[in-house]
This record gives C-alpha cells, structure tokens and sequence, in this order.
C-alpha cells in the first residue's frame, strides 16, 4: 500500500519537474517567445555581456590594480549569472521542439557540443579553473562578447547560411585548393630558377598563389620572368571565379534565410487560407494585423501534445504531421490547427510536427476570442473541423 503511494507520489514529482522545465524551456528557448520574462532576462544578460565588453577598454585606460575590488566584483557577479544560465540551459535542452525524436541526454550533449553551447561554456568556466590555468580576465571578456550571437538575428542567420550551404561551400573551397596548388605548382616551375628564395618549392610558392588569387597582391614576391607574369596574371583572373563563387553562395543564401524568417503577413497571404478567401478586404486587412509569421524547418514540433493552448495556426506552405499515436495525418497548405485547444480550453490533443520547411501564421487565443466573436461563421467552421478531428481521435 505505502509503496504504491510512493509509486503515485514519485510519478507526481516527475510530472511536475517535467512541467517546470518545459515551462522554463518556453521561456528561455522556444522561438515562439517567452514573453516579457523572457525580454528581461535577456536584457539583463545582454546588459552584463555589455558591461564586460566596456570593461576590456576601461582596464586598459585605468592605472593597474586600480578599482581592483570592484572588478573581481563584477567578474564574480559574471560568473555565477552565466553559470546559473548555463544550468538551466543544459536542464532545459531536454525539451527542445527542433529535435524532439532525440533522447533527452543527446539533446544536452548536442547543447553542450553546440556553438552557442561552447561559447556559454567559456564565459564562466576559466574564471572557476583560474587556480589552475592562467588567462588573461581581458581574453575571457572577449568571448563574453560572442554571446551577443544569441541575441543578433543576422548573425543567426549568417551562422545558419553556413550550415545550409556547407556542401556548396565546402565544393567552392576544393575549387580554390585546387586553384592554388595548381598556380603555386606552375609558377614554381616557371620562377624556380630566376628566384629559388622565393619560388624553390611548391610550398615556398604557395604564399604567392593564395595573395594572387586571393586578389590581395602584397607585391613582397613578383615573378620576374615573362612566363612567371602569365601566369600570375591567369591566377589573378582564376582569383575572380574563385573568390566570386562562396561570395554569391554566401549572398543567395543569405538572401533567402532573411526572406523566410522575415517574410511579412500581408492581405495576400492570408487569402491563401481558404477560411479567410471569401471575406471583403478591409477584413483582411484587419486580420493580417492580429497574424504573427512562423517559419520553422523539418522535424520542428510545432505543437506538443499535453502543453497548455495559447494559439492556434495556419499553414501558408510545407507540409506536417499530426501524430495521434497509431495515425498519422498529413496537414498542408491551408490547413489549419491548434483549434481544438483554443475551442475546448484544453491541453494539446496531439504533436505536430513540420516535415517539410514549413511557414505558418500564428493567431494567439486572445485575437481568436476577438475575431471569431466577429466572425461567427468563421466559428461554425472551425467548430465543425475540430468536432471531425475529435471523432477521428477516439
Ligand atoms: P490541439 O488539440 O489544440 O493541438 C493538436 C492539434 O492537432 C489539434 O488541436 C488539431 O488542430 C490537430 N488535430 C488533432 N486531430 C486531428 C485529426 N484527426 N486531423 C487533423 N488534425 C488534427
């Protein structure tokens, strides 16, 4: 009996810690906001990250040991408000939407291994090992700064450039290996005699071809010989494919991050849900205003089944799936869910997760109070949706 009650109240606490982390997860991670917390959380991490930032100056300009206690105060108040941060993030790292088919450990290791993660790591843990290795607090200070990356939506972006054009990118970079050890091979071959300092091997060449095609053109080495100018002038002219090509991948795809996680809900896009087609423009126009954009990529679980509803979505393109257990059902361009929630004032009925890159638009459940108070039969419709979809679950 007491241990069955044991049993019940273990089970309680469990529930109740995943609870909170999911909760503290909303607020420190999900892209769908966290709210004001949120803001103020980030405000004070970025003030502090700040504060280092000008402290790398003020030091250097101050007389040394000046101010020495007030420092060590600062870099202590530093330390533990990253440290804390870190413990959160790697306790809430467990809950991440983007990757929910991992287990809860690969998804701290991914956060631990991750860039942001690395860079979280650095920000405090010197200054807790600064018995054992020596660092300069200015260098430590230094990488404080890299955690802005979080906050900046262009670096963001450019780091998420990277990652999607890796493959273009990575056959850009064989291109002007390539490039260069074939300019720096000819050269030698061409000036090995006029000059054997600077041109005796491929690899004494080889500082040559990268400023030559790298279009820097120092002019510490020349070639002397007729042939020795071709040849640096063919690799100027290969230095132009070769620096133009990552620039253009870099510029498109940049381009195109920046359109999907900007795009802007405009009249246009919301005709294209065929619950708002009929209505006359005006009210378009007021409902584009109460829609927020939401650009998430496959495998991001959008909504999670059990969670608290506060919105409900409309899909302008790409493809999910909502999972009820033994089925599977499609959701596309269109379709819309995360009524049921709003409708019955209940947790989640379902996951549903992006398959393909996915764009949504996002009504929160006080702009869906308001417009299906305006729009009766706009309720009608999505009662009777959600009444299907609920006969489908059981
Ligand atoms: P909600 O319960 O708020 O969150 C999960 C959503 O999945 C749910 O709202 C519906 O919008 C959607 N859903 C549930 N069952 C089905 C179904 N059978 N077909 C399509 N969508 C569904």
């Amino acid at each position: 009996m007491r241990a069955g009650k044991n049993a019940v109240d273990q089970t309680a606490l469990t529930t109740k810690r995943q609870s909170l982390r999911r909760e503290i997860y909303r607020i420190l991670e999900s892209p769908r906001g966290g709210g004001w917390i949120r803001r103020w959380i980030d405000a004070g991490l970025i003030l502090l990250i700040l504060i280092n930032a000008a402290l790398i100056v003020i030091e250097e300009v101050m007389p040394p040991g000046a101010y020495a206690v007030e420092l060590r105060v600062v870099e202590w108040v530093t330390v533990a408000v990253f440290a804390v941060e870190y413990g959160f993030r790697l306790w809430v790292a467990a809950e991440r939407d983007d990757r929910h088919h991992l287990s809860p450990w690969r998804l701290r290791l991914g956060y631990i291994l991750s860039p942001v993660g690395l860079i979280d790591l650095c920000a405090f843990a010197p200054s807790l090992l600064s018995g054992l290795i020596f660092l300069d607090p200015r260098y430590l200070r230094l990488v404080r700064l890299l955690k802005l990356v979080r906050y900046s939506p262009a670096l963001q972006s450019l780091a998420a450039v990277f990652y999607k054009e890796r493959r273009t990118l990575f056959g850009a970079l064989l291109i002007a290996v390539i490039a260069l050890f074939v300019s720096a091979g000819v050269v030698h071959l061409a000036e090995r005699e006029a000059q054997p300092e600077a041109f005796g091997t491929i690899t004494e060449s080889m500082w040559w071809a990268i400023v030559t095609v790298a279009r820097i053109g120092y002019g510490d080495v020349v070639p002397h010989t007729p042939l020795g100018k071709l040849i640096g002038g063919v690799s100027a002219l290969l230095g132009l494919c070769v620096v133009a090509l990552p620039s253009a991948i870099m510029a498109s795809g940049f381009i195109e991050q920046i359109r999907r996680r900007d795009f802007v809900v405009n009249s246009k896009l919301v005709l294209q849900v065929p619950l708002f087609a009929d209505l006359q423009i005006v009210h378009i126009v007021e409902i584009a205003s109460m829609l927020r954009p939401l650009a998430v990529p496959p495998l991001y679980r959008i909504v999670r089944a059990g969670d608290a509803a506060d919105c409900m979505y409309f899909v302008v393109s790409g493809e999910l799936q909502v999972d009820l257990g033994e089925r599977r059902v499609k959701l596309s361009n269109g379709d819309f869910f995360g009524e049921m929630g709003l409708l019955n004032k209940a947790p989640r009925s379902a996951d549903v997760v992006a398959v393909t890159d996915t764009q949504l638009l996002v009504l929160e459940a006080s702009d869906f109070d308001k417009l299906t108070r305006v729009y009766p039969e706009m309720r009608s419709t999505i009662e009777t949706y959600a009444a299907k979809r609920s006969t489908l679950q059981s």
